[in-house]
């Protein structure tokens, strides 16, 4: 059976591979990053396909439809830190790319070719309150969070979806958007840890995952 797992090569997509990889799923990962993917793939036995999903998310979508995957994780996806007016339009629209429109067309795909799985989308807890200076990425994962929200209602009996409000989370993520760990620091949570427990709670049937105990009362009666 194949786990398809975009953002696969590092960070938590890499330990939820792992995760995936204990439990016997023939994985494909799926990144921008040769070098990366390759050393992943190594070490997981996954097959690999590097693509910039910001931009190639139909061929993602032609992979999918072809292996029809018994799970399928939506992890890819980077944030901006900053004033909004300042913000790089062309990262903006990467970003909206990437966290919301490939997500998008990879979940259809995954609804209509799967026989019987998971779709896990990575959102953020950035996604339940207002976000100055991360407006635009937690927008993104407010999306992720409502589809998913829609979708756990509409999916067919066989196809069970979940998702993640993720916290701060010891990955290059803060490095990538631009952003300071020092107000993190004490609660950062490990990316390892953290991806077995989102593993375990998706195939126990649970739907809103929200690893550690600050981040459920942050995150309660939202999203
Ligand atoms: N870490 C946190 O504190 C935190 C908190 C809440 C939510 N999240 C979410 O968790 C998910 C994983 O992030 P992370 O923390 O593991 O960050 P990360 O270490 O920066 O990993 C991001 C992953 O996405 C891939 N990626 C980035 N841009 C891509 C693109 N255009 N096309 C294909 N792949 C791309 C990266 O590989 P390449 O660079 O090789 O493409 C990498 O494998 C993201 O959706 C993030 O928004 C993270």
């Amino acid at each position: 059976m194949y786990a398809v797992v975009t953002g696969g090569s590092t960070g938590l997509g890499y330990y939820i591979a792992k995760a995936l990889s204990k439990r016997k799923y023939s994985l494909i990962l799926i990144s921008r990053n040769e070098e990366r993917l390759k050393k992943a793939a190594k070490e997981l036995n996954a097959e690999w396909y590097a693509l910039d999903l910001s931009k190639n998310y139909l061929k993602a979508g032609e992979i999918i439809k072809k292996i029809r995957p018994a799970v399928l994780v939506n992890n890819a996806g980077f944030g901006l830190y900053g004033e909004f007016s300042k913000m790089s339009t062309k990262k903006i629209i990467d970003m909206i790319n990437l966290n919301i429109t490939a997500l998008t067309h990879l979940t259809k795909i995954a609804f209509e070719v799967m026989d019987k799985g998971h779709i896990l989308n990575i959102a953020s807890v950035a996604a339940c309150h207002p976000q100055p200076r991360l407006s635009v990425y937690a927008a993104t994962k407010a999306y992720v969070a409502h589809l998913s929200r829609s979708l756990i209602k509409e999916s067919p009996p066989q196809i069970k979806v979940s998702y993640v409000l993720l916290g701060p989370t010891k990955t290059d993520f803060f490095k990538n958007a631009g952003m300071s760990t020092k107000a993190f620091k004490k609660i950062m949570l490990s990316p390892e840890t953290v991806a077995e427990k989102i593993v375990r709670s998706m195939f126990r049937g649970k739907k809103r995952i929200t690893p550690g105990i600050i981040y459920k009362l942050y995150c309660l009666g939202r999203c």
